[in-house]
């Protein structure tokens, strides 16, 4: 039995193997001495334990940088309980390294869909106050199965923007329970997580996986949101061609004037060697698509699910499929033709790399911390409405960064805030 139960803390945890747990706390050890704004807050957190008696749900992926999210929060008196938002990015020694360190977890690599669901089901049995969510499976399943116990939460925050595009449709439709911080649309977020975070991560996995050149190949990146700026600018760096397809008009000429490529996919499909998906779309890549690909096409996805290369086309598309190597699967068409694809379309960065660096995790994480002190402590007057990130937190993050890199600026002249003032020169 692939299960391990571990009892270490006031309540059950369900986990692959808590024997894995030293190489998760080395792990653990590394990010941590690269999270320098995370460090100054959860020195902050002991001291005054902001979170005490407070029980927090966390469904992120798990990895070494939330981890550490979660031993601030602890830090800060909260009792924490993980399960994941995707069954692939789950490190089981990381998980068992949090088990240990006293946090309550439900996840393993490779859990199914059932598996996956009763890990969400079980942390939200733990009936937290206040949850932190990553594209919004927690919040769902909250809404959807148990209303009773979601009007009861004092609220959350959400990491990323196909967990928001979700909460504002439930905000629209009045459906939305308690209020959610749009950490994802703070600028200390996306503007470094989803442009350089997903731009190096992205190739970190491919490269990784592959073990192949990217320079004189032709990319094609399927969406130009803050995710496709990255991973665009980054394929450029490393010599590759790169064509970006878009249905936003503003993005296509961001893209030209960027020096990229544009065109419809059903033309860059044929030219593309390499394919990434980062729209938070579904069934970007189709069909007729994969019909006019060139043999050895690597089909990959950085959106948060994996709907973006429809797996059911690639599926009848094949007249046979084999692992490869692992995160590479091999799809043999009718003529002959061979496509590659990674992680099964899951996020390549998380599935087949360990994610975003640290120092970028470190914005977004420390917006996570500041933004669920926020809620909590502004409670009695928000709605259940999506609330943005306040500009003090995103100035605090990025003041705090540039303190920790021991990088000064300039600050404005009496005179200059006077002329910056006025109407009347
Ligand atoms: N891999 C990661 O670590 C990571 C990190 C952050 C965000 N994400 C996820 O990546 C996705 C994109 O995030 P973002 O912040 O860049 O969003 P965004 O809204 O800034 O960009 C998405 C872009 O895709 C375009 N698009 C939509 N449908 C399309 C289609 N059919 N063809 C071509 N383009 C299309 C949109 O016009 C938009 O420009 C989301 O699912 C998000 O949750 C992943």
């Amino acid at each position: 039995m692939k299960l391990t139960a571990v009892d270490q803390t006031s309540r059950p945890s369900m986990i692959r193997d808590i024997t894995l747990a030293p190489s998760g706390h080395r792990k653990i050890e590394w990010v941590s001495r690269h999270m320098p704004v995370l460090n100054i807050l959860k020195t902050e957190f002991e001291k005054d334990q902001p979170l005490a008696g407070k029980r927090i749900a966390m469904c992120l992926h798990l990895e070494a940088k939330t981890a550490y999210l979660a031993l601030t929060l602890r830090a800060a008196g909260a009792e924490v309980v993980v399960c994941a938002s995707n069954p692939l990015s789950t490190q089981d020694d990381v998980v068992a390294a949090l088990v240990e360190k006293g946090v309550t977890a439900f996840a393993w690599h490779g859990a199914t869909p059932e598996e996956y669901d009763m890990h969400i089901a079980k942390a939200l049995d733990c009936e937290p106050d206040a949850l932190i969510d990553d594209g919004g499976d927690l919040v769902g399943m909250l809404h959807r199965e148990r209303p009773a116990q979601a009007r009861k939460i004092m609220g959350g925050c959400e990491e990323t923007t196909t967990g928001i595009l979700r909460l504002k449709a439930m905000e629209r439709e009045g459906s939305l329970l308690f209020p959610m911080m749009a950490v994802n649309d703070a600028f200390m977020k996306y503007l470094f997580d989803n442009r350089y975070g997903t731009g190096q991560s992205v190739w970190d996995g491919i490269m990784r996986t592959t073990n192949l050149v990217v320079a004189g190949k032709t990319v094609v990146v399927a969406g130009y949101g803050w995710c496709g700026k990255g991973v665009s600018m980054r394929a450029k760096g490393l010599g590759a061609r790169v064509i970006v397809t878009e249905i936003d008009p503003i993005k296509a000429n961001e893209a030209l004037l960027d020096g990229f490529e544009v065109m419809p996919m059903q033309q860059a499909a044929t030219e593309g060697d390499v394919f990434i998906t980062v729209t938070g779309n579904v069934n970007v890549i189709r069909r007729e698509h994969m019909a006019v690909m060139k043999d050895n096409a690597i089909l990959a996805n950085a959106g948060h699910f994996d709907v973006e290369v429809s797996k059911p086309d690639l599926e009848a598309s094949a007249v046979s499929r084999r692992t490869l190597k692992n995160n590479i699967e091999e799809y043999l068409l009718p003529d002959g033709r061979r496509l590659y694809f990674l992680a099964e379309g899951r996020l390549v960065n998380l599935a087949a790399g360990d994610g975003h660096p640290a120092e970028v995790m470190d914005l977004s994480f420390s917006l996570q911390a500041l933004s669920l002190l926020y809620m909590l402590e502004n409670r009695e007057r928000l709605l259940p409405r999506v609330y943005n990130v306040p500009e003090e937190i995103d100035r605090k993050v990025a003041e705090l960064r540039l303190r920790s890199l021991g990088v000064e600026i300039d600050r404005l002249t009496e005179e200059q805030e006077r002329y910056l003032a006025s109407w009347q020169l």
